[in-house]
């Protein structure tokens, strides 16, 4: 019998509950073994959440789990750093083993919560903390072992997601997607985490340090969020082809990785091109088995529970056949020396909307000034015409670096002729950079 105690009985808490009362036998059946849930702590057990829990279960102190010798699993769902940390690590002290959906605090201060979990040789699982319901982390530590992983490309915040979206097939503006999208109860009234990409980069930072042997690196990821993008932007890139997704993009070369999230153009006969709404979809391209798509549910009670109990079954079985840590829950403390490149030194295709004025001449002033900073031009469009007032001038250039990229908008924003803002959106796909 493995024994669970569980702290955070909110809307994910309240899934894993669900998942392990209702489907207890047949739990049981799969495995040889009965999960029990000992104790549950939160500290509003008063609310119905529509789970026939026996209230003597319930507790509104952590310490009635983490002091309990007969808990073997300490499932952590209350999100935020403190307390959350001093409970993980706490189990960890007293022999437990620790399944957690927090991704922020792995991304932030995992490295000490991975070493103490070495040095007392407990598990970690933290399957939830990626992509919900998608068994992303499994799949790359246990499925893909075999391959170098060359990149993943991963649509990893389902809020994002569903906005651009919206976006994208009803013209909508950005303010009202994101109303949309609070009123369905995609988006928190502080919605900052997930439109600024911040809760992607906590994600990402976990998918590559598993992918490449890295360390958690969160503050190396260069980070754009979507608030600044407007349907115009949206619509060019339709007629060019492209659909824009907030992409979190790892890429491997060599000796050096490029980890970044930004409103990325991606050819819309990609597959990833095509995940709408709220569905999150993660991309890996492999040495040996080549592209791999994976696609689901990202966020929800269910989904996010389904990959919680997964986390505590594969510990379950571990404890019960005495193979634990057969898997090092973030691989041997073994990291790999490779540097994370500095955003400078990325090469992109960029699609340039100038806000140009409409007379002779300007295409070549702007076009001289990419031209002095090596970035050459693979296609333009000028879209209207109101002579001598300021129009929309579209551009695509092929691979270009983005230190030569800031330097030349720069410049092209002082020019007289240039209205406004540049407004600059980098492209995937095709030339060096493909995602296939
Ligand atoms: N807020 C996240 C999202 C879900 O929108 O995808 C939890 O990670």
């Amino acid at each position: 019998m493995i024994k669970v105690g569980i702290i955070g009985f909110g809307t994910v808490g309240a899934g894993v509950v669900r998942i392990l009362i209702e489907k207890a036998s047949e739990l049981e059946a799969k495995l040889g073994f009965p999960i029990v849930i000992k104790r549950i702590a939160d500290l509003d057990i008063k609310r119905d959440r529509g789970i026939a829990v026996s209230a003597d279960i319930l507790t509104t102190r952590a310490e009635d789990i983490l002091d309990d010798p007969s808990i073997d699993i300490v499932v952590e769902l209350i999100g935020g750093m403190n307390p959350a940390k001093d409970f993980i690590l706490r189990a960890i002290e007293k022999g437990k083993h620790v399944v957690t959906a927090n991704k922020a605090l792995l991304a932030l201060e995992g490295e000490d919560i991975f070493y103490a979990a070495e040095k007392k040789g407990a598990e970690v699982g933290f399957e939830a903390s990626v992509a919900g319901g998608i068994p992303i982390i499994k799949a790359i530590k246990e499925g893909l072992p075999a391959n170098r992983i060359n990149s993943i490309y991963g649509i990893i915040n389902g809020t994002s997601n569903y906005i651009l979206t919206r976006m994208t097939n009803e013209g909508m503006e950005f303010p009202d997607a994101l109303m949309e999208a609070q009123r369905l109860g995609y988006a928190e009234a502080d919605p900052t985490l997930d439109i600024e990409g911040i809760d992607s980069a906590h994600k990402l930072t976990i998918l590559s340090a598993i992918a490449f042997g890295i360390p958690l690196s969160y503050n190396e990821i260069y980070r754009e969020g979507i608030k600044g993008l407007s349907s115009l932007d949206i619509g060019f890139a339709l007629e060019f082809g492209y659909k824009i997704k907030l992409l979190a993009i790892a890429k491997r070369s060599n000796s050096e990785v490029e980890l970044r999230i930004h409103p990325t153009m991606l050819p819309l006969n990609y597959l990833i091109a095509q995940v709408d709404g709220v569905y999150n979809a993660i991309y890996i391209d492999g040495d040996s088995v080549g592209s791999t798509l994976f696609y689901g549910r990202g966020a929800g009670d269910m989904p996010t529970g389904s990959a919680v109990v997964s986390d505590i079954i594969d510990i379950g079985r571990n404890i019960t056949s005495g193979s634990i840590r057969r898997i090092p829950p973030m691989g041997t403390s073994k990291r790999m020396p490779l540097k994370i490149r500095a955003m400078d030194d990325v090469y992109s295709r960029y699609y340039f909307r100038f806000s140009a004025l409409d007379k002779p001449g300007v295409l070549s002033k702007i076009s001289g000034v990419l031209g002095a900073n090596n970035i050459s031009i693979a296609s333009v469009i000028q879209k209207g015409r109101k002579q001598g007032e300021a129009v929309p001038l579209v551009m695509m250039t092929h691979d270009a670096l983005e230190r030569d990229v800031r330097h030349a908008l720069k410049e092209i924003d002082k020019l007289p002729v240039v209205a406004d803002k540049t407004v600059y959106i980098r492209v995937e796909g095709g030339e060096g950079n493909a995602t296939g």
